[in-house]
């Protein structure tokens, strides 16, 4: 009885995400009927929900969904009906729009670097937990807070990246010799103290986080200090067409023997999953709006959603659509230089694409796995973006 209430409960929520969206059966469909002028976001309806339950039921503590990798109301709204109820966030708008989209929301303000009024505001609307780095960072929530009582705060260390496709390194993060200080500072006022590291985004080693963790181990013994929390960040892989990381699911098991070896598996456990809740579970659509030879210029770039694509070089698995159809082109491809629309010169990808060789205008490419980073990287310059968000029930290719 009570399976039956949680599953229509699941149901009602679902539908109440998508109200607002159109939902389409496949991306012919979808692309067919919208006629769009912009790229076009499609939101895989099962696939999130499927990837948000693998976070719920393997990581060994609370999962944060890490906004910034995709902040759309219905994307969060899909998330929280698939049982999502924590969210990070860095800043005052990614706060307000969670909550515009979920009241209820739990927030953990993460980043290590914030305003005085994002930190009044954030205390304001509820928000608890926040990251630090050093010690007038740590002053400033204490004055924003009106000197509160019940912050709980986590100190972000810098960690290794080895083994991270994209390393977030060199911009925030206390040492390990700085830790115990800060820590330390931290323990006089808040109600909690935890730490928090990220092991940079597209994690390929496993072992990254389990490193971190025994790192974190030693340094607390050293200096005598226990804390309360311990959130290991986000970084967790996906696979893309260059990359093929191991399953998730042993990313949890290395995290959970380490924790349980340190002995940490009493605290508040937190993971901060941006890329690896969303990425799979999105596309974007780009049209070609013209071809020169082997030049194709599209509706959208690195200002746009293929910005990782441009910039980084990163590939993506893609196919062409024509005329509400993939189009496979026979058996003949040929390699193809892609350009964003804007006037900007390094508005073009950074690796030749191979297409099949009869593309041409108006033809549709679709770029999966990017439901992280994609939508929400988008610049308006030159008036080029996309508000267009659809919802697809089914992936053409499972790819
Ligand atoms: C504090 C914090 N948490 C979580 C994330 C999400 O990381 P990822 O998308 O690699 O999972 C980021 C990404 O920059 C971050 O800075």
């Amino acid at each position: 009885m009570q399976l039956l209430e949680e599953f229509e409960g699941f149901i009602a929520d679902r539908e109440q995400a998508l109200a607002g969206l159109r939902r389409y059966e496949n991306e012919a469909t979808a692309l067919e009927i919208e006629q769009s002028n912009d790229a076009v976001h499609f939101l895989y309806i099962d696939k999130i929900t499927e990837t948000a339950h693998r976070f719920l039921e393997g990581f060994p503590g609370t999962c944060l969904y890490a906004a910034k990798a995709n902040p759309h109301p219905a994307l969060l709204r899909l998330l929280w009906a698939a049982g999502i109820r924590h969210f990070e966030v860095a800043s005052i708008r990614e706060i307000e729009n969670v909550l515009v989209a979920l009241p209820q929301a739990q927030l953990y303000f993460m980043h290590p670097v914030k305003s005085r009024q994002a930190i009044q505001r954030a205390y304001a609307l509820g928000v608890r937990h926040f990251a630090f780095d050093s010690q007038d960072e740590l002053r400033k929530i204490r004055q924003e807070t009106g000197h509160a009582e019940d912050l709980c705060l986590l100190l972000r260390l810098s960690v290794s990246q080895v083994g991270a496709a994209y390393p977030l390194d060199n911009k925030f993060g206390a040492t390990l010799m700085e830790a115990p200080l800060l820590l330390g500072y931290a323990q006089q006022f808040a109600a909690k103290v935890g730490v928090t590291f990220h092991v940079g985004s597209q994690c390929l080693e496993v072992e990254a986080y389990a490193n971190a963790i025994r790192n974190i181990r030693m340094m607390l013994d050293g200096c005598g200090i226990e804390i309360d929390m311990l959130d290991v960040g986000g970084g967790f892989p996906v696979s893309y067409p260059d990359m093929d990381p191991q399953p998730v699911t042993d990313y949890f098991q290395a995290i959970e023997a380490a924790l349980e070896e340190s002995g940490f598996k009493g605290l508040d456990i937190f993971c901060e999953p941006g890329r690896a809740m969303v990425a799979e579970g999105g596309a974007v659509a780009v049209r070609v709006e013209l071809r020169r030879g082997q030049a194709l210029y599209l509706n959208d770039g690195t200002y746009g959603s293929l910005f990782d694509a441009g910039q980084l070089g990163w590939s993506f698995p893609s196919e062409l659509y024509r005329a509400g159809r993939v189009h496979d082109g026979g058996s003949e491809t040929a390699s193809f230089q892609l350009y964003g629309p804007t006037c900007d010169s390094i508005d073009k990808m950074k690796d030749h694409l191979e297409l099949p060789d009869d593309v041409c205008e108006g033809d549709w490419i679709i770029f999966r796995h990017l439901g992280a980073y994609g939508y929400a990287m988008q610049t308006k310059f030159n008036g080029f973006y996309s508000e267009t968000m659809v919802a697809i029930e089914q992936a053409a290719l499972d790819v």
